[in-house]
């Protein structure tokens, strides 16, 4: 505590909350607290008050954020995360998913790495055949590419039939469908099982770079820290198998723009990957082969 001469800091010497006040909040915690939430929130409120100490907080600067906190909650629903966008442009998520996919498969190599889920996964995409679309309302402005691959276990380095390869995109519009009333339901997303051999395939867009959404604190945040709002074009990918650790991933076309600054800090080099022109083919005018290695359970 800084001098003052009574409690009431009336020499007018500000009073000054140490590291004695964060110890008696962290001890304030009761002993039926789970040992991980203890750790967790020990950490939390010391590196929180440490940061507020560091900047000098003001009360008006703390005010401001929560009411950003207080706005992403009121914008959020079922078809948007606000909350989860806002750690995105501050590269929390990516953050998180590379510690829980280095810690998953450290000492294993060949698993395709992870990247982070974002906020436009749907878990209702329907079952759809290989070798089928999951484009119904190709632009005029789309590229078709027919993507396949295999998914194999890097454990066993066997191919694995049966897995769920899930995919989802944007159209070249920018917009997911489930943002977009002119696409209809469940446009440019579908979930494939791989065959005997573990493959699958399907037709899907050149994905092109598009803004995240502006209309919201995570827009209003980036706008006051004078950043862009996009993102490289990408397709995004769920893919599981019994007895392995799922994988969520984006991979990116490594000619698009904004690999280097990416909105929310996404990308890998081990997931650019090269849209190649097919030939013989009325469907598609580019191809993909994309193979995937998964990790076993835990
Ligand atoms: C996406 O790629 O869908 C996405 C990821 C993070 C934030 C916003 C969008
Ligand atoms: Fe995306």
């Amino acid at each position: 505590m800084a001098s003052s001469t009574d409690q009431n800091g009336q020499n007018g010497h500000a009073e000054v909350l140490g590291s004695e006040f964060t110890r008696s909040v962290i001890e304030s915690m009761g002993p039926n607290t789970s040992p991980r939430l203890r750790e967790v929130m020990t950490a939390l409120i010391k590196h929180v008050h440490d940061f507020a100490r560091d900047v000098q907080l003001t009360t008006d600067e703390w005010m401001a954020g929560v009411q950003l906190i207080n706005w992403a909650g009121q914008m959020s629903d079922n078809k948007r995360n606000e909350g989860q966008l806002l750690c995105d442009i501050i590269g929390l998520e990516s953050l998180v998913d590379d510690i829980t996919f280095s810690a998953a498969t450290r000492s294993t190599s060949g698993v395709t790495a992870s990247a982070v889920l974002g906020p436009f996964w749907r878990s209702d995409a329907p079952i759809r055949e290989n070798g089928t679309t999951i484009s119904f309302d190709t632009p005029e402005d789309g590229q078709v590419v027919l993507m396949h691959g295999t998914v194999t276990s890097v454990e066993t380095g066997e191919p694995l039939a049966d897995a769920t390869v899930d995919v989802w995109q944007a159209s070249t519009n920018g917009l997911y469908e489930q943002q977009d009333p002119k696409q209809q339901d469940h446009n440019l997303r579908g979930v494939f099982k791989t065959d005997a051999e573990g493959k699958y395939s399907f037709y899907c867009l050149r994905p092109t770079p598009y803004p995240i959404p502006q209309d919201g604190p995570a827009g209003k945040l980036l706008d006051l820290m004078d950043r862009h709002i996009f993102r490289p074009a990408h397709i995004h990918l769920m893919v599981c198998a019994s007895g392995c650790r799922s994988l969520t991933t984006q991979i990116f076309d490594e000619d698009s723009t904004y690999l280097s600054n990416d909105s929310v800090f996404a990308v890998k080099d081990s997931l650019k990957v090269r849209f190649v022109p097919r030939k013989d083919d009325p469907k598609a005018e580019l191809e993909l082969e994309y193979s995937i290695g998964l990790a076993k359970a835990y």
